[in-house]
């Protein structure tokens, strides 16, 4: 392939120079694109076909299902290393070794108590309030008790809003579990592991003692490793676009947790489950339910299906699928919703409307079968996603500062109406 990209306007020829990355992906870089043609952007809604940064930090491969983060692969990671050691290599760029993350942990666990005026906030909180509005809010208030995470400018106050963050959500996530729950807003115990102690908090029963069970803590770690980041998804794209004004990283994290609430990006597992169980309900009509997502004049969604990266299975959704199958056999659960997940999965993969459309399961296809055998309330299911994600949306944050990216401002093309004479009300 030739280093130059050649553009045609009119009798005008412009040249553009390609990017290529470490495997070898293609961009053309068009930042001089404006200026050289006199004010010829592109447009491309949803961004389908165009980067808005390098990234060293997670490589997809959506036609060959690959998922690898810092390098290495996704199916390593989930097998082999636990979600501390993985959120460490996404911020800081390797796996760590013992002392790294050691000291990591311990400057986590020092900052891991959140100032107790965050009850108050939660407490002005209807019961009824869906957890991921509630996390949104509570992330974005932690910078009012914490100013001094706003300024990142060295490496030392970087590091400190870092394991601020990642000692302080864990909390939050819990108190917005328990809130809905009527249990009293506890803390777990630094003597625990990181993803122990966030199942302590979470589940701890005010009257008996929480003994961890190792099934589920392994499949937790497994489930925070498989979502902890995924390049420029929609809501990594909106901690980037609010970090690039200089907001600091709880504000721009809290705008990622909105982000990924959306039905159609992480608030998808939460839906996969409620649709299975309208099909449960259904007694068991998948026929009608696929007939309904194929519907062009039905809103209805497969959840759960489709990608926009991935036109092959879901790496993640693989690996799910599996431990799904194993959980709920260690746990002795039979679960019939996982019978009906699987015989929605056969159909669309024999559907030619699915698989013309390279639509597979995703992520979130098979993640809240296992949210569910460990107790967790469906509503809260975006909300293990966030707490998964918060690495590599850290790691992101963290890249787009220290690189000093530009702030983000699109461009658009203006489709509305002419200049116009003012007309005074009386005369409308
Ligand atoms: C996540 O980007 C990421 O990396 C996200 C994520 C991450 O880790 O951050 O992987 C997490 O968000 C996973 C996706 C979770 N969302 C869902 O499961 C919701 C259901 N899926 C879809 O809404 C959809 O597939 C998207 C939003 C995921 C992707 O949509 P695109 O890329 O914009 O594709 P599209 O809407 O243009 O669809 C292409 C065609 C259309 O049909 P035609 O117009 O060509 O006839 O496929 C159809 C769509 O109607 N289609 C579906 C479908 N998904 C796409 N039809 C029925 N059911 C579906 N689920």
């Amino acid at each position: 392939m030739a280093d130059i990209a050649k553009l045609q306007i009119g009798e005008d020829t412009f040249e553009f120079p390609f990017v290529k990355g470490t495997e070898n992906e293609v961009a053309i870089d068009i930042k001089t694109l404006r200026g050289a043609t006199k004010g010829v952007i592109t447009i491309d809604p949803g961004y389908k076909n165009t980067g808005s940064c390098k990234s060293d930090i997670t490589f997809l491969d959506g036609e060959k299902g690959i998922l690898r983060y810092r390098g290495y692969a996704i199916e390593d990671l989930a097998e082999k290393a636990d979600f501390l050691e993985v959120a460490y290599s996404l911020i800081f760029g390797d796996l760590p070794s013992t002392e790294q993350l050691d000291k990591f942990y311990a400057d986590i666990k020092a900052q891991s108590v959140v100032d107790d005026d965050i009850k108050k906030i939660i407490d002005a909180f209807p019961k009824t309030a869906h957890p991921m509005g509630v996390l949104s809010s509570l992330t974005s208030a932690l910078t009012a008790f914490n100013p001094s995470s706003v300024n990142v400018d060295s490496e030392e106050d970087m590091y400190n809003s870092i394991v601020k963050i990642l000692g302080k959500f864990p909390v939050l996530v819990a108190w917005t579990l328990r809130k809905k729950q009527g249990l009293p807003l506890n803390y777990g115990s630094t003597s625990l592991g990181y993803v122990e102690n966030v199942m302590k908090m979470m589940f701890e029963k005010p009257n008996e003692e929480y003994v961890v069970n190792p099934i589920i803590k392994d499949a937790l770690d497994k489930l925070l490793i498989l979502h902890a980041d995924h390049e420029q998804n929609c809501s990594t794209s909106t901690v980037r676009i609010v970090g690039s004004s200089h907001a600091g990283l709880f504000a721009s994290l809290s705008a990622g947790i909105s982000a990924l609430w959306g039905p159609l990006h992480g608030g998808a597992n939460q839906a996969v489950l409620e649709m299975l169980e309208a099909i449960k309900e259904d007694g068991g009509d998948t026929k009608k339910y696929m007939a309904k997502a194929k519907d062009k004049n039905d809103p209805f969604r497969l959840m759960g299906f489709g990608h926009r990266v991935y036109k092959n299975f879901d790496p993640r959704a693989k690996i799910i699928k599996v431990a799904a199958d194993e959980v709920l056999k260690d746990l002795g659960i039979q679960d019939p919703i996982l019978d009906i997940a699987r015989g929605l999965e056969q159909e669309a993969l024999n559907d030619p409307y699915f698989v013309d459309r390279k639509l597979y399961p995703n992520v979130d296809f098979y993640s809240g079968i296992i949210y569910r055998a460990m107790g967790i309330p469906v509503e809260m299911f975006t909300v293990m996603f966030a707490l998964g994600r918060l690495p590599g949306w850290i790691a992101q944050w963290k890249e787009m500062r220290s690189n000093k990216e530009p702030i983000g401002r699109p461009r658009q093309i203006y489709t509305g109406e002419n200049l116009r004479d003012f007309v005074e009300i009386e005369k409308r």
